[in-house]
């Protein structure tokens, strides 16, 4: 793969001396949804699959861009002194942001810089194809310019990018989990402190399986900006009674006392949401912590019906997926990252993988016409340059 990388770097720049390789996963979210803007917990972990990039450094100014997934859109080019969001530019906005960011926020750089990148993630499926590019940006950045900037420092450059350059309004989780990830571990972050901590992912004769709906889904779309007004205005409500900064703050007995402020029904529903599920993701990791797998597997299917019910973020498909997965004897499933399609999460045991997913296939292709695809979920590690051994040895 890392061969085929070089070639074709070198088919598109005509060049491929001083070039450095890089990978950047996706990420699969285990528990923990909708709280991450809320200043709650989330569990995610990052994912085999991810974003290739291979770069190197140019004498100009220019920035030079290539996706080997949109090949008919070519070489996208822009200037280092001129970083503007571009429509016609798509995809090339995402690592466009991250440099204006990271020379907003002075780190130095003294020329542009031509990269290919080559993405494994399904575009739209929810599990984070936009961060994995942001973070594989990053850590381009800092090997290209020597940059002295931490891991962390270049999550918050990607989300930052991510909010203001391309315009989503998404929390911390999913550049964190990318940025931090750890194989065959998920972390449980504080998305108010920031502070994490690892857990070992041990299913013992099971395995986390991904359902993607194949239902594409904006996460621009008006839907992700409005459940995050209605928490503020939740929020807002409860501070008359609290003395609180974020609905992560509130606990469920605090929360039932004084759910009465919050005047509009819906917006109570919301906040219900963010706070069982923000103590539900802590209860979860102590389980799973202590390896009980169906009791970590119970509370995925509790957070699935929150997210159906009262943050009404699911819809059909999803539903569909998770329904035929509890059917099917799944011991957790739930819908994962912001909703509306996208993908489902499942443990599903080793010896029933197979007839799980022909099973759960097929329903799903009966109630809603559409094929899903399945993957077993590997854990890897963050964000990454790729070394010259791997390169030589090819990964
Ligand atoms: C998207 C966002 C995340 C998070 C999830 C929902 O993936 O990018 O920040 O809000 O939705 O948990």
């Amino acid at each position: 793969m890392l061969d085929q990388l070089r070639n074709d770097f070198m088919s598109v720049f005509q060049e491929s001396t001083d070039i450095h390789m890089f990978f950047s996963p996706g990420r699969v979210n285990l528990i923990g949804e909708h709280t991450d803007y809320n200043g709650g917990h989330v569990f995610p972990c990052a994912l085999g699959i991810g974003t290739y990039a291979v770069a190197r450094k140019r004498s100009d100014r220019k920035l030079r861009m290539f996706s080997n997934n949109f090949r008919e859109k070519g070489v996208i080019e822009c200037d280092l002194d001129v970083l503007e969001n571009n429509k016609d530019h798509e995809w090339a906005n995402y690592p466009k942001g991250v440099v204006k960011h990271f020379l907003q926020n002075g780190y130095e750089m003294d020329s542009g810089f031509e990269v290919l990148f080559y993405g494994t993630i399904p575009n739209g499926a929810g599990l984070s194809s936009s961060a994995s590019i942001e973070l594989a940006t990053s850590v381009m950045l800092k090997k290209l310019f020597g940059l002295e900037i931490t891991m962390i420092e270049m999550v918050k450059l990607s989300q930052q990018a991510e909010n203001e350059f391309v315009g989503v309004n998404c929390g911390i989780m999913d550049q964190f989990a990318i940025g931090m990830g750890k194989k065959e571990k998920a972390m449980l972050l504080n998305c108010e402190t920031l502070e994490f901590t690892y857990s070992p992912v041990v299913l013992e004769n099971a395995s986390l399986v991904i359902a993607n709906t194949n239902k594409s889904r904006g996460l621009s779309g008006s839907k992700y900006n409005e459940r995050r007004a209605e928490c503020e205005r939740a929020l807002k409500q409860l501070q008359q009674a609290l003395d609180v900064q974020s609905l992560g703050q509130i606990s469920i007995e605090e929360y039932e006392t004084y759910k009465f402020l919050i005047t509009n029904e819906m917006d109570q529903k919301r906040a219900k949401h963010v706070i069982y599920e923000n103590q539900r993701t802590i209860s979860a990791v102590k389980l799973l912590n202590q390896g009980n797998i169906n009791g970590f597997g119970q509370l995925m299917n509790e957070s699935h019906i929150s997210l159906r019910d009262d943050y009404e973020v699911t819809g059909n498909e999803l539903d569909v997926l998770v329904e035929a997965a509890w059917a099917e004897g799944a011991i957790g499933s739930r819908m994962t990252g912001a909703g509306f399609g996208g993908c489902t999460i499942s443990i599903v045991k080793n010896e029933e993988l197979d007839t799980y997913i022909e099973h759960v296939g097929n329903i799903y292709t009966k109630k809603t016409g559409l094929v899903a695809d399945f993957y077993v979920v590997e854990i890897g590690n963050g964000a990454r340059e790729l070394s010259c051994s791997l390169i030589e040895g090819g990964e």
